[in-house]
């Protein structure tokens, strides 16, 4: 592709299209704001009402409030009749804001920017130093905020690995690794109750996180532990192995890649979950989060891996080179898989060869 062409801007100017960011970037942050006090959820069992109202119902601050509702308007999130001065989130637009919209929660990653810019200005300093930002200094990356967008059911995800279903059913032996909170190895383990979890993270707090909601679910076939994943000792120890959005945040993937093929058992499988991008720029131009994606990656994968001296992957590293990545690791045959209501995710599906 041209040079040129990668500076197209859209019709109406540059200028707008820098006050059109201004405007939705405060948009985002109000949306974050309005997820987390609970704005959406009120608002869409509410008709049309006043912002005394919605206040009142919401148990908030009316002044507070007003100023948020009239972002929202001009941000056409919420309908507003000047008559009586109401304003109305439709069902259909609430369907992406609530709590109860679940996996499709829009209005709950809309939380994560604000909370990740507590570290720019390290972030900042490390593009002048180069370095990183220790998964330490993340304080607002709390358990309520990866709760919420880690609703996602793991059900869809493991039907694209065959057979693990039927397998799961009966009892075998599963390993996650990077698990944070454990979120989606306790819904495993309490959706197979026959199977054996271990989660693995570096993180003791997202291990100490994952043991507490096991206890609380009443879980007794998932365990977690406190390891790096790049020294995993395990030697044919798993049928199957996953990793959630965690291949890419590695200080050294090649090796955490290399472990799992080891720790497989001949015939298992190891499914990665992954942000689905291109390796390539310029086929991501038009990927619906893609600059959201970007944004992640600076602020999160690429700053928590070099500050392991890693090799600073990148939530966009893309499938070319995951698949390159995954070949080299030795795995027998790797498949790419897309689920169709899970528009910026791709699994991958890689084999351990079968014993002759
Ligand atoms: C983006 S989070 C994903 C968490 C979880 N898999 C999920 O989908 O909710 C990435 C996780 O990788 C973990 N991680 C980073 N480097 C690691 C390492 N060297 N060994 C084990 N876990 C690591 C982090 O602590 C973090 O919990």
């Amino acid at each position: 592709m041209e040079a040129r062409e990668l500076d197209q801007v859209k019709p109406g100017g540059f200028e707008q299209q820098m006050r059109s960011l201004l405007n939705t970037q405060a948009t985002g942050l109000l949306v974050g704001i309005g997820y987390k006090t609970g704005l959406f959820d009120t608002m869409a069992g509410l008709p049309p009402s006043t912002s005394r109202q919605i206040a009142l119902s919401g148990g908030l601050n009316e002044r507070y409030v007003r100023e948020w509702l009239s972002a929202m308007v001009l941000g056409r999130i919420l309908d507003y009749n000047p008559g009586d001065q109401t304003y109305y989130l439709p069902p259909e637009r609430a369907a992406w804001l609530t709590r109860k919209a679940g996996a499709n929660s829009l209005g709950s990653l809309a939380q994560f920017m604000t909370a990740l810019s507590e570290v720019e200005p390290m972030v900042v300093k490390c593009f002048k130093d180069g370095g990183g930002v220790p998964g330490t200094a993340y304080t607002r990356l709390g358990q309520a905020e990866w709760a919420d967008a880690g609703t996602q059911p793991v059900d869809s995800v493991l039907e694209v690995v065959p057979d693990v279903t039927d397998r799961l059913s009966k009892g075998i032996d599963v390993a996650d690794i990077g698990c944070g909170g454990g979120e989606k190895l306790n819904m495993m383990a309490g959706a197979f109750p026959n199977s054996q979890f271990t989660g693995y993270d570096i993180s003791e707090d997202a291990i100490a996180n994952a043991r507490v909601q096991a206890k609380a679910k009443g879980l007794v076939n998932v365990h977690f532990e406190v390891e790096d994943a790049a020294t995993l000792g395990d030697v044919e120890k798993w049928d199957l192995v996953t990793a959630f959005f965690t291949i890419h945040d590695q200080a050294k993937p090649r090796s955490v890649l290399r472990g799992i093929e080891r720790a497989l058992r001949p015939g298992g499988a190891f499914l990665m979950v992954e942000v689905a991008a291109s390796s390539r720029l310029e086929e991501n131009l038009d990927h619906p989060l893609g600059s959201w994606h970007y944004g992640w990656s600076i602020m999160y994968c690429i700053a928590g891996s070099l500050s392991q001296n890693g090799e600073g992957l990148g939530a966009m590293w893309g499938t070319q080179k995951a698949l390159e990545m995954l070949a080299e690791a030795g795995f027998a045959r790797v498949d790419a898989e897309r689920i169709e209501s899970m528009i910026t995710q791709v699994c991958f599906v890689a084999r351990k060869h079968q014993l002759s």
